[in-house]
């Protein structure tokens, strides 16, 4: 009778112990299949950089065809588009401005963090000045005279983006956009980032 009851009792104990294992082995298997479904199929992605609106505050040019030049002070939003389900966190980056190929003004993208499925802005302002490197440039008298300038900005931006806060994966953003300056109006037109 009384070793009847004690192998029912072990009987039970092991079954118990047995159903605890199936369920530690189910949250290891979902979890691991949650894994290789986040990394497979929603891939990480690089996130987007890219100017939200430009304005030119402070514009002087100088239309002499002996030495024309042009500076200006541009308050621009960049924009962060983060699609991961994870946050990228991201460095300090200096990012440059540029007319027909010659550096004409730097920003700092500060460091910061865009949370997962989020668009991250920021504010920065630019001195763009073609006494910098574009005084040279052929091209420089007739846009001036034209009223039309172009101007490119790129930017490499590194950081990582943080899954489930174990996964750290190294993404960087890049950002190019190249917008037109009416000299006459002040305003910006067709500004395009790829
Ligand atoms: C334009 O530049 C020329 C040559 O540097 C200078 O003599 C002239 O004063 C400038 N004009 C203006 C309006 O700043
Ligand atoms: C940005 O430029 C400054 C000055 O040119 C330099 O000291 C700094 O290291 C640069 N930062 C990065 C992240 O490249
Ligand atoms: C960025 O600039 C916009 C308008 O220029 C302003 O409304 C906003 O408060 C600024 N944001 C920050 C964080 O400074
Ligand atoms: C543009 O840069 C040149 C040389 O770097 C400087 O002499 C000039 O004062 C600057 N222009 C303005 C409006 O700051
Ligand atoms: C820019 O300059 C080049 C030659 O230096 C010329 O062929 C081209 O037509 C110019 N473009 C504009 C828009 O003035
Ligand atoms: C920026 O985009 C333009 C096309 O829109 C491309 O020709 C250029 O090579 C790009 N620059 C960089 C640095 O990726």
């Amino acid at each position: 009778m009384k070793s009847e009851q004690e192998s029912a009792s072990s009987l039970r104990r092991k079954r118990n112990i047995k159903c605890l294992l199936y369920i530690v082995a189910g949250v290891i298997l979902q979890t691991a299949s949650t894994l290789v479904f986040v990394l497979t199929f929603m891939r990480i992605r690089n996130p987007k950089g890219r100017f939200g609106s430009v304005a030119v505050e402070n514009l002087i040019v100088n239309s002499s065809t002996s030495s024309p030049s042009f500076f200006m002070k541009l308050n621009a939003q960049v924009t962060v588009k983060n699609t991961n389900f994870g946050q990228f966190k991201f460095e300090n980056s200096n990012a440059t401005i540029s007319y027909r190929g010659s550096h004409v003004g730097d920003f700092v993208i500060t460091k910061a963090c865009a949370s997962a499925r989020s668009t991250k802005k920021m504010n920065v302002t630019v001195t763009v000045n073609s006494s910098a490197d574009a005084s040279n440039d052929l091209n420089l008298s007739s846009d001036i005279s034209l009223g039309k300038l172009t101007l490119t900005s790129h930017a490499t931006v590194s950081g990582k983006i943080h899954l489930f806060m174990v996964i750290k994966k190294k993404k960087s953003m890049k950002m190019n956009c190249t917008m037109d300056v009416d000299t006459m109006t002040k305003a910006i037109e067709n500004l395009y980032c790829k």
